[in-house]
């Protein structure tokens, strides 16, 4: 939610600010901005919308900064307006910032600020954020702000006899984070520093990075890729600046940071589109050499190993919470643990977890999963998780996420980055890591398992082979015009006709139901009329029989059936088949779902939507 930028050094900064916002702007595209300094004038350009509403006015200056900060917004706090967008500036216009987070008490610091005559023009939270370290800064002195701006107007700079010291100004920016609740990744300008980014991080994340000739900050590592591969994760807690020669980091008493910068070798390719013409085509493709990947990672570093054997040996609760599509994972986790290990697990979304008070004590190992690692509500569960003494493991795609951070052991996935909002690749690499997790609990118990690691890696190079293109067209071209579309599966498929509707619902914006294929008959099947389009998932042959009453069924009230399966047999009594390979029954989520991936895909583009950067939505969900 939100991405922001800041560079300090000797080129020009505006066309770097933007080239990093579009690599995040998968964090939210309803509006964008940017604030540099030039010739000792504070300047801001903002536009509601995609990034490229920005760059197209951007692109006929030539901008002389050499120190600028920008921000991509997905709108928590006020609808997407001009107004509403970052960055925001105090009453004077010496300070513009850019924050990715919600400041909780903002109301209270509104409030007081508006008791002492402060004007607000915004919605935002990021605007009493501004104001409210603005009045910090100047609040001993408060005529000095008053001063600073007006001779500022007059001389376009600021007499070195009237600058505030740095010492002052992260004494001031210390002071008001610790006055701030909530989640904050903040980047600053000021008027009379031309060459220093200001910046301060909570909860939200925030990476230093080091090129060559300057420094540079953002919300994550992948929109530096271009720049350097030399990074340094912010802390909780830590500010600082930063100058085109040197980057100057405090801790939360302002003892200055030794910094170490990590070599992170993603390959730019990596972030790029390359011969694909949407990132979520991309990463559908890349599915199995995320899954290939995870595996081979998780047994490099021995990241099971490290989870105490001990902790599976007598009674243990097992529970799963996530959002989304990593939830999805979770569900068929659940169903392979059950249904293999014979081990009760309990699954909630990471939403209502919290509030049901639930059943955690320190026989508890939770598994929390989540692509970005930054998901507000999975990490408010993993923060209540190790409140309640339980042992915590997270399943997280993103190095050094806040979620890894509270967690007590971590199975990483290995798919790269994932920059489409609809996560693909990511959901089969959160399979891959569930299904080592299976097989390492299995063989700490003794328990004989239907698959192995080796047979999850053969199902996936033998499905990645099928191409679905032509038939999944023709089906896309079906089925685009419609309004409402119903997913039925039993058992395992159930879960991915789940995912499946999640991942065709947020992409094409046609409204999707999931439904167990036994359940319809109890009351949707109201809906089902003729040529109403059915998709249906049968990988299990135990359940062939019970779906074919199904499939009746719906034929009898003129509905049309697109049946996803490896039993052709089938085939007479659906409107469409598209076969799948047949794996081991367990193994079905790794041959079924690419092609549910590439029709949501395909009919995103039929109907001309851009299947990267759907509606409403962002990447890192990073509000609760
Ligand atoms: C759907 C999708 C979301 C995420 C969810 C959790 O395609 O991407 O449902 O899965 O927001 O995000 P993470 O995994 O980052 O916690």
């Amino acid at each position: 939610m939100c991405g922001i930028v800041g560079y300090s050094g000797y080129l020009l900064a505006v066309p770097r600010i933007l080239n990093c916002l579009s690599a995040l702007e998968y964090r939210g595209y309803d509006s964008s901005g940017i604030a540099y300094l030039n010739g000792g004038k504070l300047e801001v350009a903002k536009r509601v919308g995609k990034l490229e509403n920005l760059a197209n006015h951007l692109k006929t200056k030539t901008i002389p900064a050499s120190c600028a900060i920008g921000h991509t917004r997905w709108a928590t706090h006020g609808e997407p307006s001009i107004e509403n967008a970052h960055p925001h500036t105090d009453e004077n216009n010496v300070i513009a910032l850019v924050h990715n987070g919600i400041l909780e008490n903002y109301t209270d610091i509104k409030k007081s600020l508006e008791g002492k005559g402060v004007t607000f023009y915004s919605e935002t939270d990021t605007e009493v954020f501004a104001k409210f370290f603005s009045w910090n800064l100047f609040d001993e002195n408060p005529e000095l702000k008053e001063y600073y701006a007006k001779y500022y107007a007059m001389h376009n700079t600021v007499h070195n006899t009237f600058k505030i010291s740095k010492k002052r100004i992260i004494k001031a920016l210390k002071h008001t984070i610790s006055m701030c609740e909530g989640a904050f990744a903040i980047a600053i300008l000021i008027k009379g520093y031309e060459d220093t980014v200001f910046f301060a991080k909570r909860k939200s994340p925030l990476i230093l990075g080091k090129c060559d000739e300057s420094f540079m900050l953002a919300s994550d590592i992948p929109a530096l890729l271009g720049y350097t591969n030399k990074f340094y994760t912010i802390d909780d807690d830590e500010l600082g600046f930063i100058e085109p020669d040197k980057a100057s980091v405090f801790d939360v008493n302002l003892k200055p940071k030794k910094l170490k910068f990590h070599n992170v070798s993603i390959a730019p390719e990596q972030v790029m589109l390359g011969e694909y013409h949407h990132f979520m085509e991309k990463e559908i493709e890349e599915g199995a050499g995320s899954v290939l990947s995870t595996i081979s990672r998780i047994e490099k570093i021995r990241a099971l190993e490290k989870i105490p054997a001990q902790i599976f040996s007598g009674d243990f609760n097992l529970h799963i919470s996530a959002c989304g599509t990593a939830l999805n994972a979770g569900l068929i986790a659940k169903y392979i643990i059950e249904n293999q290990l014979r081990i009760p697990v309990d699954i909630d979304y990471a939403s209502e977890f919290r509030y049901k008070k639930p059943l955690l004590n320190n026989k508890s190992v939770c598994l929390f999963i989540s692509q970005s690692g930054e998901t507000a509500d999975t990490i408010s569960c993993a923060e209540l998780a190790k409140s309640a003494g339980a042992t915590s493991i997270a399943i997280t795609n993103v190095a050094a996420t806040r979620l890894e951070s509270i967690t007590d052991y971590l199975i990483p996935t290995s798919a790269g980055p994932e920059i489409a909002v609809a996560s693909t690749k990511a959901y089969l690499a959160q399979l891959a890591a569930l299904y080592d997790f299976v097989t390492y609990v299995a063989k700490n118990k003794g328990i004989p398992l239907e698959f192995s690691m080796d047979s999850v890696k053969n199902s996936v190079i033998k499905n990645n082979g099928v191409d679905y293109s032509v038939q999944i067209r023709e089906v896309a071209g079906l089925i685009k015009d419609y309004e409402s579309i119903y997913f039925i599966g039993r058992g395992i498929d159930y879960f991915l006709a789940v995912e499946s509707a999640l991942k065709l619902k947020e992409v094409s914006y046609i409204h999707c139901e999931a439904l167990p294929a036994g359940e319809l008959k109890h009351g949707s099947l109201a809906l089902i009329k003729q040529d109403s389009i059915v998709i249906a998932l049968l990988t299990q042959s135990a359940l062939i029989e019970k779906m074919l009453n199904n499939i009746h069924e719906i034929n009898s009230r003129g509905a049309k059936i697109i049946l996803f399966s490896p039993f052709t047999e089938l085939k007479p009594f659906v409107f469409k088949f598209i076969e799948v390979p047949k794996v081991n029954d367990s193994l079905a989520p790794f041959s079924v779902i690419k092609p549910l991936q590439i029709l949501a895909y395909k009919i995103a583009v039929s109907k001309n939507l851009d299947p990267d950067k759907p509606r409403n939505l962002a990447k890192s969900v990073t509000v609760e």
